[in-house]
């Protein structure tokens, strides 16, 4: 059963003791920043301060801070069973046999029904502030870091509509506050909203949801093609469609059981300063111009619930984020490289500043292939370094990835270098936005791929001398 609110979510949280609620008074000013960060760093709770400095309202962070909180959140058993939902989806094996038909029938009534509802009455709109009346001083909007440039709201859906295909994009893209009415609109010109923005003409309507069901928090950071639907892929992951309900003052719909809304507009010709802000990579992303969204509704439940995180130096809740987009989307990307067996993004590279991939190597230089191709797709482009292995290695096991990187490659004739589009929050190139990129191919080289010597055997024990001395071993004494 999918979780119909956030509310339903911190409800389960409790029960399986992974919710700890704080009445102490706590400044959303740094404090509740230096709290989380220490307990995402021990794999503590997900926290609810309800006595928060200056505020009525509760907030809630580090929901999704460990592996198996993220796996709540989306209902799945692990990530594997995640990567395996996706895996079923995207088979196009025609049916063999009247079980896989059925199975065959049924997963795909169960998407027909997964659009999202339109709903006439959302608990979001209980509260409704228009016009003058708003102020997003209302809500307790953390100052994560010490050199922020002010107060971040940090976990946003943030809706938008393409001006001409009308299709609509949901992405994560923070929020810095400015005043009263006004907020920063930090999504990166490389992200779907801001082709919206580019594509507007003049005004673009925006609405921005705080506090909902995970599966759709988690879908608003997915990495999906523009084409699809965020709140139909957030269905498919919590097997139930997402009620929506038209918003106050602009022509968007939002999730209805979300905690608070806000509704407005940025305009194509208005910027402002926004940032520094201490960021995924663990240091501040650098102060630049981005759009305004002036707030002309603020909604909420009679009782909201206001949802945060913070980022910074890894492990932090985004790490299971990225954790849960790597699983789920590993089966997509292996319809386009069947070759891949396997890929990891250590969190100390943030979501794509290093990525392991581990592949079946059938012709010369494939690894290269699969290096460009990564560096073509979605926002892989974005890999700054791209370390191919051989099937047999486990990507999630650093020291085997080292141990092949270190011994099998030739730097000269295995690395590839090469200029690229770079994530927005990249501070090592010379200039912003592009820059190098480099792929390490650690595979064992063949003779086809200039390797003209014999290549040696892994040192290795062989399997009956194992089994051998697996008999032995208790009568050793070693144990
Ligand atoms: C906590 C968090 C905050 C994020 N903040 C931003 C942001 O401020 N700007 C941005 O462009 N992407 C941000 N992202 C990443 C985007 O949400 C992500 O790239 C998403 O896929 C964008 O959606 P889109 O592909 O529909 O544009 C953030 C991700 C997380 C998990």
């Amino acid at each position: 059963m999918a979780y119909r609110d956030l509310k339903e979510f911190i409800a389960r949280l409790k029960e399986a003791g992974e919710l700890k609620e704080i009445s102490r008074p706590v400044d959303p000013h740094l404090e509740i920043t230096e709290i989380a960060d220490r307990a995402v760093k021990r794999g503590g709770p997900a926290l609810l301060f309800t006595n928060v400095t200056g505020h009525s309202m509760p907030v809630l962070i580090n929901q999704f801070g460990t592996a198996s909180r993220m796996c709540l959140a989306l209902r799945a058993e692990s990530f594997e069973e995640l990567s395996r939902r996706v895996e079923s989806l995207v088979s196009l094996q025609p049916p063999v046999g009247m079980k896989d038909k059925l199975h065959a029938v049924r997963r795909f009534v169960g998407l027909a029904g997964l659009r999202p509802r339109r709903v006439r009455r959302g608990a979001c709109q209980e509260v409704v502030f228009t016009g003058d009346e708003v102020d997003l001083g209302r809500l307790p909007v953390l100052q994560c870091w010490p050199l922020d440039a002010g107060r971040y709201i940090t976990l946003p859906l943030v809706f938008t509509r393409h001006p001409e295909t009308g299709r609509r994009n949901v992405g994560m893209y923070r929020l810095q506050v400015f005043d009263r009415n006004t907020t920063g609109m930090h999504w990166h010109l490389h992200k779907d909203a801001a082709e919206h923005y580019r594509q507007c003409g003049g005004r673009l309507e925006v609405a921005v949801a705080i506090g909902t069901d995970p599966a759709l928090t988690y879908a608003a950071t997915a990495p999906l093609p523009a084409q699809v639907d965020e709140m139909a892929f957030a269905a498919f992951l919590r097997g139930a469609p997402v009620e929506m309900v038209a918003c106050k003052t602009v022509d968007l719909e939002v999730p209805a059981h979300a905690e608070i809304v806000l509704e407005g507009y940025v305009d194509l010709e208005e910027r402002r300063r926004e940032g520094p802000f201490g960021d995924h990579t663990g240091y501040y992303s650098l102060a630049d111009d981005y759009p305004v969204f002036h707030v002309t509704a603020l909604t909420h439940r009679r009782d909201p619930i206001y949802a945060t995180t913070i980022v910074g130096q890894a492990p932090m809740e985004d790490t299971y984020l990225a954790k849960a987009t790597e699983r789920l989307f590993l089966p997509l990307l292996r319809l386009m490289l069947p070759e891949v067996v396997d890929m990891d993004l250590p969190k100390e590279g943030g979501f794509h500043n290093c990525v392991l991939v581990s592949m079946k190597k059938s012709y010369p230089l494939q690894a290269r292939k699969v290096m460009h191709s990564l560096w073509g797709t979605g926002q892989l482009q974005f890999s700054k370094c791209i370390v191919v292995v051989d099937a047999e290695v486990d990507v999630h096991d650093y020291a085997q990835v080292a141990w092949r990187v270190f011994n099998n490659v030739d730097w000269r004739r295995d690395v590839t270098l090469v200029d690229g589009p770079l994530d927005v929050l990249d501070h090592s190139s010379p200039r912003p936005l592009w820059g190098g990129k480099i792929g390490i191919d650690a595979t064992i080289k063949w003779p086809e791929e200039g390797h003209h010597r014999e290549w040696p055997p892994d040192v290795e024990m062989s399997a009956d001398i194992k089994a051998r001395i697996d008999e032995l071993w208790p009568l050793l004494g070693l144990e």
